[in-house]
């Protein structure tokens, strides 16, 4: 079953959907809550002088260890790195790719609603084809599945 905006079931949709969206493990919400705590706290660190807006991510990896990140702006705009992907080039640094991204919380310092980019769908895919991700939407907080943020992502393998 997918997962609407309040978090509930819904099997409004065909099988094979319902079956790619769920995620093989529910995340309780004490674990939520924990990883949007550490999103709001790295959200402290983010270099956003030219948007001024402020985001951080935290990822929670099968392994059950946390890593967390903010965004990083530059002169150069393009040159700019979101908070999801800060916070899962962290963990590859520290514990090499074979890592597992099981859920991923974003915040931000405006309260709006702010999904994860394209860009980062695909990041956050590479190492997380089942992860359920937390964020604000346009009517409050939101769980998705990276499917269904980011359906049909590419692979090479
Ligand atoms: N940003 C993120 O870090 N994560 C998101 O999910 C959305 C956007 C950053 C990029 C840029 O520094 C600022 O927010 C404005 O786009």
């Amino acid at each position: 079953m997918a997962h609407d905006s309040s978090g509930a079931t819904s099997s409004l949709r065909c099988a094979g959907t319902l079956t790619s969206r769920m995620p093989k493990k529910t995340i309780p919400a004490s674990v939520r809550k924990k990883l949007e705590q550490a999103a709001v706290k790295v959200m402290k660190n983010a270099h956003a002088p030219y948007s001024n807006f402020h985001v951080g991510a935290a990822i929670l990896l099968t392994n059950g260890k946390v890593f967390s990140g903010c965004n990083v702006e530059n002169a150069s705009y393009g040159m700019t790195n979101c908070a999801e992907r800060t916070a899962i080039f962290s963990a590859v640094a520290q514990l090499g790719p074979k890592i597992e991204i099981q859920a991923v919380a974003v915040a931000n310092d405006h309260g709006v609603a702010c999904s994860p980019c394209g860009a980062c769908r695909q990041v956050i895919y590479e190492f997380g084809p089942d992860a359920t991700i937390f964020f604000q939407g346009a009517s409050g907080p939101k769980q998705a599945h990276i499917t269904e943020l980011l359906p049909e992502g590419f692979r090479l393998q």
